[in-house]
């Protein structure tokens, strides 16, 4: 049975900032969807609520048909839902195996014996195309490498799931094509379902089957990528963000 998660007219609110406003969105174990918005437009809020990290002020998250909001995040990812932070936080004097290992005791496998999690994360390097810098520690990793062992992390606690957060940020146009190409061929392989956060839309269009776009913490378009950048609301918010960012 393929698994779904999805958040419903959730609201969240810090302090003064409404953060989110009535957010509906929904992720089928197997499919892409992007979820796209400018900058604060609540995008790592959304996947924080989904993931368990924080609970939402309204609404409800719910997973294969439970309500999940207000469980903790570790009891989320033991269900099969795993996030990546938006800002890498691997164990820093670890090495790249060993973090991915330890990703692979905590998940949603169960793996409790530690040569089976080194071989799980042995394979899920191997996938990613982190195997040559096994050894590595993760301090001395690139940003950009450090986002990919992130990936990493997500797959092998054996989430069904990933709530991705700017996996593809900061990559140059090169870099980009590779990244997208990595994904799709691990997505083909492993079949987990993936909401992926972007404010670059060219990477979210191209991954993604179904497409969300936010602003100010409203869902202001849904459809397919091409709908989406059609969609008159979506050019103006976007028109809006590129000509206030020529004008700083
Ligand atoms: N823990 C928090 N406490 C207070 N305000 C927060 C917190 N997290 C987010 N916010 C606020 O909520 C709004 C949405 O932030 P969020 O980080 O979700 O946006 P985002 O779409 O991910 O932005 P970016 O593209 O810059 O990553 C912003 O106004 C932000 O300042
Ligand atoms: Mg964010």
């Amino acid at each position: 049975m393929t698994i779904t998660i999805a958040a419903v007219e959730v609201h969240k609110r810090f302090g003064g900032v409404l953060a989110l406003r009535d957010v509906s969105i929904s992720v089928a174990e197997g499919q892409v969807v992007g979820l796209i918005g400018p900058n604060g437009s609540g995008k790592s809020t959304l996947l924080n609520v989904m993931a368990g990290v924080e609970r939402p002020t309204a609404g409800r998250v719910v997973l294969d048909g439970k309500r999940v909001d207000g469980l903790p995040a570790h009891r989320i990812v033991e269900r099969g839902v795993a996030k990546t932070h938006q800002i890498p936080r691997p164990f820093l004097g670890m090495t790249t195996e060993d973090n991915v290992t330890v990703a692979a005791l905590y998940g949603s496998w169960k793996v409790r014996d530690a040569g089976a999690a080194r071989e799980q994360a042995r394979k899920v390097l191997n996938l990613i195309g982190l195997d040559g810098q096994a050894d590595a520690l993760a301090a001395s990793l690139t940003v950009q490498t450090r986002k990919r062992l992130e990936f990493g992390r997500a797959i092998a606690t054996g989430a069904r799931i990933l709530l991705l957060d700017e996996i593809f940020a900061g990559l140059s146009p090169d870099e980009l094509r590779e990244a997208i190409r990595l994904f799709t061929h691990v997505q083909e392989e492993i079949g987990f379902g993936a909401l992926v956060v972007e404010h670059v839309m060219p990477a979210v269009l191209t991954i993604s089957e179904h497409v969300v776009v936010i602003e100010e913490g409203r869902k202001i378009a849904a459809g397919t990528p091409s709908e989406v950048v059609r969609d008159p609301n979506v050019i103006e918010a976007y028109l809006g963000t590129e000509a206030a960012r020529a004008a700083t």
